[in-house]
């Protein structure tokens, strides 16, 4: 097998297919570690796909606001005085100041640290010193207000925004990723909705931020890496005294990864007909009672549906979730070719009980986070995947993506291409919609034309 050729440092419309060669499983460590594609990245896809911004449970009251990022930008979300909530570059119109230098709080104004233009909640400029005198009193307010997102949208409590006005709505960026990343947001017992943000977790590592998008599509390939943690068992429940693991909810259950047309991917479980709650908290009546009645109220309410149980995914192209425990987002915000800020959202349901949340969220820094055992095994091999792969002689080898080639049904009723057995077909489904972004495609074009089949003809 000959060798990918390494590209230049101006990579460009065509090298995208040396780059990403599906046909063959092979893609170049060139997309992990190049400074000018990594530009381009923030120009090409971040600039136009929809990036999840934040939680409406951080900003409950008017004049709430959290800072976020979207891409390489700082942004503010805020609650206005009518309670719409906004999303604007974080940005001054004058000289380019933050306005806002803290993570959250609650303002009336916005005033910019540095000639104390001043910003009303929805981004408008209000004020701006000595307008009369030195302005003459024609400085155009609107045309200086701050920078707002083209579009955005409240998913069941979750705040996303896209720059580019022409973007699909959210729910047709979503498409039949849907489903999946609903129970992530949706109450344990069915509820639609329902949760908050108990925190969030930032840090930064020394890893692009595909790493990270690509392994919660559903890499279930890494598994060993996590096997001292699945040794010393450090899941939610202690079933009958045993210590828990990671998947006890899982463990009869029938796997699917699925790749969507718009790059979304998924790992999904689809549990047994006969699927009873397993006692889990015989200790801890409280905990007890909350799981057993969220399992079978979510029975009750979803039918067939409650079969389903979502693992991980990743929503291109930038935000993967946990869908069951623990559960949150993560967005994988870029700084660099080889650097990543992790921003990791933790949910509950807002009316658990004050013990079950407090028992989660202790399970979640167990397992997740800067801290958390899981979220170390994966970042190490990220991190040393990056370092070994920047070398000269390593960049002139591609990866390789050639797991479950063609293993996978265009015709299950979940949509998309659903693999039964583990793949990397999910991969090249997120790096075939990477590579329409990069080429500047049309959004008909970003959005699989419809069809994975309508879009291979098209091709
Ligand atoms: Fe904000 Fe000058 S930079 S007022
Ligand atoms: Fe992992």
């Amino acid at each position: 097998m000959d060798i990918m050729p390494g590209v230049g440092a101006m990579p460009q419309r065509s090298d995208i297919d040396a780059l990403i060669d599906l046909e063959n499983g092979f893609i170049s460590r060139e997309i992990f570690v190049n400074p000018e594609i990594h530009k381009q990245e923030l120009d090409k896809i971040f600039t136009r796909a929809w990036l999840f911004v934040g939680h409406e449970s951080q900003i409950p009251n008017r004049g709430d606001f959290f800072t976020s990022r979207m891409g390489d930008e700082s942004v503010i979300m805020c609650r206005d005085r009518a309670g719409t909530i906004h999303v604007f570059l974080n940005s001054c119109r004058h000289r380019g100041m933050k306005v806002c230098r803290y993570e959250s709080g609650n303002t009336s104004i916005f005033t910019c640290p540095y000639h104390s233009w001043t910003y009303t909640l929805d981004g408008k400029l209000q004020g701006v010193p000595l307008y009369r005198s030195l302005y003459d009193g024609v400085l155009d307010r609107d045309a200086n207000s701050l920078v707002t997102v083209a579009k955005l949208a409240n998913y069941k409590g979750t705040i996303w925004a896209t720059w580019d006005k022409d973007a699909p709505d959210f729910l047709a960026y979503l498409g039949d990723a849907k489903i999946h990343l609903d129970q992530a947001l949706d109450c344990r017992d069915g509820r639609e909705g329902g949760s908050e943000v108990i925190g969030v977790h930032k840090w930064i590592f020394p890893s692009n931020w595909k790493f990270a998008a690509e392994n919660f599509l559903g890499d279930t390939y890494h598994n060993p890496s996590h096997r001292s943690v699945d040794l010393i068992g450090i899941g939610p429940s202690a079933i009958s005294g045993k210590k828990g693991r990671r998947d006890n909810e899982l463990e009869h259950a029938k796997h699917v990864w699925i790749s969507f047309p718009q790059g979304h991917g998924v790992h999904s479980a689809i549990q047994p007909e006969a699927n009873e709650y397993v006692e889990s908290f015989l200790d801890q009546p409280i905990l007890e009672e909350y799981f057993r009645h969220c399992y079978e109220e979510r029975k009750r309410r979803l039918g067939e549906g409650a079969r389903l149980m979502p693992f991980v995914g990743t929503i291109f192209p930038n935000t993967s979730y946990h869908g069951r425990q623990p559960r949150g987002l993560c967005a994988w915000h870029p700084h660099s070719p080889t650097s990543t800020e992790a921003w990791r959202f933790f949910l509950v349901d807002k009316d658990a009980p004050k013990e079950a949340k407090e028992y989660l969220r202790r399970f979640y820094m167990r397992y997740s986070g800067p801290a958390g055992m899981t979220e170390q095994d994966d970042m190490e091999n990220w991190l040393y995947a990056t370092a070994a792969s920047t070398g000269t002689v390593a960049r002139r080898y591609p990866f390789n993506y050639q797991q479950s080639m063609g293993a996978y049904t265009t015709d299950h009723p979940l949509g998309g291409e659903v693999s039964l057995q583990v793949t990397e077909q999910i991969a090249r489904g997120f790096y075939r919609g990477w590579a329409r972004y990069m080429r500047g495609e049309t959004w008909e074009g970003l959005m699989g034309g419809g069809t994975p089949q309508k879009r291979e003809a098209a091709e």
